[in-house]
Formats: structure tokens, sequence, C-alpha cells
């Protein structure tokens, strides 16, 4: 751990100012320290009072948390609910003509739905997909653009019952066909195609190609939703239906599916650091609750906000703070359907000032692309109804922290760095932007409730700035429940031995300063964090070897300006390549190959060529080298236990 203790010496501090603290959920430390106080005391009654308050109840929850077989927590477990109807149904009487959601498309155009047409439409689908004969429990996967018909089509699995699974647009025809597989789908939801930054994106193609790779056995059905008016390369009679064609005549009522508690209300896979991706399995009202309190608290949500998150719903921020905490708490929200840098990088604040957006949430990947493309755009817009800024994914640097919060928030509004996973559903450690004084580069103390800790090897707390594994030390409502299908890995990667199964390992290293705040300094695991998504080195070194050119392939993370780490492969291969140019051609295909194996953010930025890899006498690959290599830094270790030395040489050298 001694190499990963902190360098950061950062000591700007700022206060909310009085106006929000004024108007604040939780306004001031003392009300922040009182409900921790108050969670730490009462663990259950803290939860179970929000439980009863937030969530609207079938039946109400008699036990809060059932601690029996750990680390299988159960939270409110006889309690009966419908998530879908939380986030609609509930809200008809008050906010029926409320607009929930304002989609503005890749080519700017804008369409309104409000709270009685999304409840219409939502019913519709949940009938339609019925009719397909889904039921309870079955799964289904959406690889949807972002629109307001992803929206329902998650909702509408939440309706019915069934556990949706979404697949990011952008992942492989590979990567679907795997998720179909391991999920066990019987229903996928498409479009014919996507539309980003101008550009087609073939999604019901690469659907067809996933289910051509075979072994989708279960698959009966692919609904398509018609983005645009071309029609689909491929068309088969008996499995595929048009979105419009199952929803036509459909009855506007559907009675929601009530459920327990614990009944899954989705898995979502993510990258681990070993093994194939991980079905990372949620609950219902534990999920729920998770991101209605974060709404509150977090975001701190007021009836007039106009809430913006730019996350996909392909990833958990999208579920979240899109498609379930904002409509939970009857919210308007935008969503966008593009890119930020399309038609230019004055997109995201055109938006924000024909929107009025008024709470902003984005990744520090896109701040700093879009400091880099306009520094000083954002000044040309009108900006000032903007309360709130957010930003999650991965860690924040301090410089684009301050220029977010001078020239995008104006001084003016809290930015809440928001530190969580998708194994815990919802924000762990992030300020209550009324309470909590902000510094740039710390996601600063945690949520109420949340037990959080940094411990060294035996799990023993650590002192304030010395680095450590981050763990939370109790169960908390969002949590994952198990990995779909496995939940043997599930204990073995989250509650290790080590710790006695006692603490949910989060895989981050973190320190803390003498003010208790957090400072997230990266993965402990070869997981790598690109543009604030992860992926598991493991599956881009398979998919290298998959190649037949390929014998070996080591891949590492280095830090880049913009996506915060690049994927750097090191890849020995079977013939060595006779000249330069032959090496390029190599490497540019095998990028292509990674791209179309994984999805494109997989695609190496780098891949160097060796005649093998830098290894222990007993065959261990020595990664730590390889970072420092695609560093760029001085090979300073110890390099006497290397079985062939002069690996480091070529390696350094044969950049591509
Ligand atoms: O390493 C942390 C980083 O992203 C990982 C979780 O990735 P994922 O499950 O894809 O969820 C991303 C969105 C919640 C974490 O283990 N991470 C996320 N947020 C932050 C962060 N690192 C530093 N600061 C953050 N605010």
């Amino acid at each position: 751990m001694s190499t990963i203790d902190s360098i950061l010496r950062e000591t700007r501090v700022f206060e909310p100012t009085d106006e929000f603290k004024r108007k604040a959920t939780i306004s001031g430390m003392e009300a922040y320290n009182q409900l921790c106080d108050q969670a730490n005391e009462h663990y259950a009654g803290f939860w179970g009072e929000l439980a009863r308050e937030r969530i609207t109840w079938k039946k109400m929850f008699t036990r809060v948390l059932d601690e029996s077989t750990p680390p299988f927590f159960k939270w409110f477990d006889d309690g009966v609910l419908n998530v879908s109807y939380n986030c609609l149904d509930r809200h008809l009487a008050q906010l029926a003509n409320k607009i929930a959601i304002i989609f503005e498309a890749d080519d700017g155009q804008v369409t309104r739905v409000t709270y009685a047409e999304l409840y219409r439409r939502v019913c519709q689908f949940a009938n339609g997909l019925k009719s397909l004969d889904v039921k309870k429990g079955d799964r289904v996967v959406v690889y949807m653009p972002m629109s307001i018909e992803a929206v329902i089509a998650m909702q509408a699995c939440a309706r019915i019952g069934a556990i949706h699974s979404v697949v990011f647009g952008g992942f492989s025809a590979k990567s679907l066909q795997e998720r179909i597989i391991d999920a066990g789908a019987s229903v996928v939801i498409t479009a014919n195609e996507g539309m980003r930054g101008g550009k087609a994106v073939p999604l019901k193609a690469v659907t067809d190609e996933a289910i051509g790779l075979g072994g989708c056995d279960g698959l009966r059905k692919v609904v398509v939703y018609q983005r645009t008016n071309h029609g689909c390369a491929q068309w088969n009679d008996e499995r595929d239906i048009w979105w419009h064609k199952l929803t036509e005549g459909q009855p506007e009522t559907c009675e929601p599916e009530w459920v327990n508690a614990e009944d899954p209300l989705f898995i979502l896979y993510t990258s681990g650091s070993t093994g194939k991706p991980k079905g990372i399995q949620h609950s219902s009202a534990g999920y729920l609750l998770g991101t209605i309190n974060t709404m509150y608290w977090s975001f701190d949500y007021k009836p007039n906000d106009i809430f913006w998150c730019t996350a996909d719903v392909g990833w958990i921020t999208g579920h979240s703070y899109v498609t379930y905490g904002p409509l939970a708490v009857g919210a308007t929200q935008v969503i966008f359907e593009g890119v930020p840098t399309y038609p230019d990088a004055g997109r995201f604040w055109q938006m924000i000032e024909t929107h009025k957006v008024t709470t902003f949430y984005t990744a520090p990947t896109a701040i700093r692309s879009l400091i880099k493309l306009g520094a000083d755009l954002p000044n040309q817009y009108d900006l000032s109804s903007l309360r709130l800024l957010g930003t999650v994914g991965e860690p924040i640097n301090p410089e684009a922290w301050m220029w977010y919060y001078e020239v995008v928030g104006k001084r003016r509004c809290p930015i809440i760095d928001t530190w969580w996973q998708t194994e815990t559903g919802s924000h762990m450690i992030t300020p209550m932007p009324g309470a909590v004084p902000t510094k740039p580069g710390s996601c600063t103390l945690p949520v109420p409730g949340i037990a959080v800790d940094i411990v060294d090897e035996s799990g023993a707390p650590i002192e304030p700035g010395k680095g450590g594994f981050l763990v939370i030390k109790r169960p908390w409502p969002s949590m994952v429940r198990t990995i779909w299908g496995d939940p043997e890995r599930f204990k073995k990667t989250y509650f290790p031995e080590e710790f006695n199964g006692q603490l949910y390992l989060a895989g981050d290293s973190a320190h803390r300063d003498e003010n208790g705040y957090f400072w997230i300094m990266g993965r402990i695991d070869d997981v790598l964090n690109v543009s604030g998504h992860r992926l598991g080195t493991m599956e881009i070194e398979s998919a290298l070897v998959a190649n037949p050119l390929v014998a070996e392939a080591a891949v590492v993370g280095k830090p880049h300006e913009v996506k915060g780490e690049a994927v750097v492969a090191f890849v020995v291969l079977k013939k060595s390549p006779e000249s330069r140019d032959e090496a390029q051609q190599i490497a540019k295909n095998l990028r292509e190959w990674v791209s179309h194996e994984i999805g494109a953010l997989a695609r190496p930025e780098e891949i160097r060529f060796g005649d093998n890899l830098p290894k222990t006498r007993s065959g261990k690959i020595m990664r730590r080298l390889l970072r420092s290599l695609a560093k760029g830094e001085q090979i300073t270790q110890d390099v006497s236990t290397l079985e062939n030395p002069g690996i480091l040489q070529q390696l350094q050298e044969a950049v591509n």
C-alpha cells in the first residue's frame, strides 16, 4: 500500500452559499451530523422510517433488516410494492400534467411527455410485453439508444415484475450475446438504429449478429423500436416485432405486478478483474429507497428543478438517476440522445440554457474534453438556471473541478463529487450540498447512514493520510444482492475471507485527510477506468488472444488527459512482424478487433509488440513493470527476478 500513499495536498475549501443552505433539505453541518448519529444509533429504525415515508407500499413491511445469512442481506423483505407504481401511478393525482421527460434528440428536436402520458405509454408497452408472454421473473435485455422508449422499456419490465438487463448501445455483438446468454433472456428490446453525433448506430443489425453467434437458446422475441425511417437489414418474421405494432390497440392501463421487496428489479453487467462480466443483481425496494434518498439528499431535489443526468441508461448512473430516481420523486428531467460535442462543444451549455436546467450531473471525462474544446464556451450561454452540479465515475482532478465550479457554476453552485458503484446502487460518499463544505478532488463525507471506512490488509482501520482499502462496514438498502447465477463469486469478490466476510470490499483504494474527507485514489484490482467506465484488463486480454495472430497479451492502463485512463496492450505475436509498416498495420487491425469484440471503449490507445512479456521465473507476468513502461517511466524496480530482463528495452521502444 505504500505506493498509493497520498500525494494530494489540496487545501481549498468551499462553503455552500447562505442562499443554498437556507433552502437545502439537509441544511448545515449540525443537521448532517444529526442524521449520521441517528443512523448510527438506531440503524434499522433510521432506514425503516425512510422506507415507510418515501416508498408507497401495497403491503407494509414488518422487518427492516434480515442479517441471518450474511452476506446475503435482506431489506424490508415481507413488504410488497411495485417500483413502476412508485415512479408513475402515485404521482397521477397531483402531477398528471407535469412534464416528466424533456427529450432532446441528436438533431435538436425536442419531445416532452407528461407523467400522465408516460404512465399510459408504460402501461401499453407493459401490456405488449405481456402479450408476448413475458412474466414475473423473466429476463428482458434492453439494447436501446437514449430515448423516452428506453425508459418506457425499463419501467414496463418493472411494472410486470420482469427483470431487465440493459446493455449499453456501444457494446459489441459478442458482449451482447454473452449477456443475453448469462441472463437467460427471453426477449431483447432494441431499436432499428440509434443516432449519435449525426451518425447512425445499427443496433438491430448488431442484435442479429449477436443472436447469430449462437447460444441464445431461450430468446424468443426481439422488439424493435423504429427510431429512424430506415428499415432493418434483416427481419425474422417469427421472432422480430415492431414496437409500434406491439403496442397498437393495447389498453392504456395495466395493473402492476405486486412484488416482494427483495424480488430482483434488474441485472446490470459490470467488469471485474477476473473472469467474465458480473451480473450485478439489485432488489426492488432497497434499490428504490437508495435512489430516492439521494435525490433528496445529494441532489437536494426540489419540485421546480429541471434535472439533467447525462449518463446513458446502459450504466448504473442512468438506471439510478435517469430511469428510477427522478421519476420516483416526480421530477422533470432532461434526456439527451446525442454526444456533448455535436454539433459543437457548446451543446451541453446550449441545452442547459434552453431547458433551464437547475441540476446538472455529468462525468469528469466529459468536463475535461469540453475544457479542451472551449474553456470559455460556457460564458457564451445563460447558465443562470443552474443551482447544483455533480460529477460521477472517476476521480475529478482539482483543475477540472475548479473550472466546473467557476466557469460553469459561477462559484454559486455546490459541486457534488459522488463516489459510488454499480454494486452500491446509489451514492455512498458525496457532500450533502447544503451542509458539507467541498474540497476540489475529494468526494468528502459519507451519505447519512453509510458506514464507510479505510482499512489495511488485515481489516484494521487506518490512520488519516495513509492509503488503504475502501470498505463499507454495514449492509445498506441499495446494495448488490448477488451476482446473477454465481453467489459464491459474489461472496468471494465483495466479502472476502481476509476481512472475515464482514466488510464490503469496494475494490478502490482511498485515504482520509485530517477532516475525515475521503480521497479516492483508484482501483486495487486489474480494472481500468476509461472515461468513467469500468473495463476488466482480463476481458481485453482474452479478446486479443482470441485473434489468430496473437500468442499472448497483457493489458494495463496509463493516465490519459481526457479519458482518465487509456488502454495499453503488450502483445506477443505468433509470428514477428517483418517491418515497421507491417507492425503498424497489425496494431491497427488489433484495435479494430478489440472494438468489434468488446466495444469501442475498450480499443487500445497503444499496442506494443515484443518477443515475450516480462515474467518472473515462475512465469508470472510482472504487471507493475508494464504499468511503468506504459507511463514512460524509468524502470527503477528490482528486475533481478525477471526471467528475461532484456525484454524491457524492447517493449519500451515498440510503441504502435
Ligand atoms: O473506481 C471507482 C470509480 O468507478 C468505479 C465504479 O464504476 P461503475 O460501477 O462503472 O460505476 C460508475 C458510476 C457510479 C468505482 O469503484 N468511481 C466512481 N465514482 C467515482 C469514482 N472514483 C472517484 N470518484 C468518484 N466520484
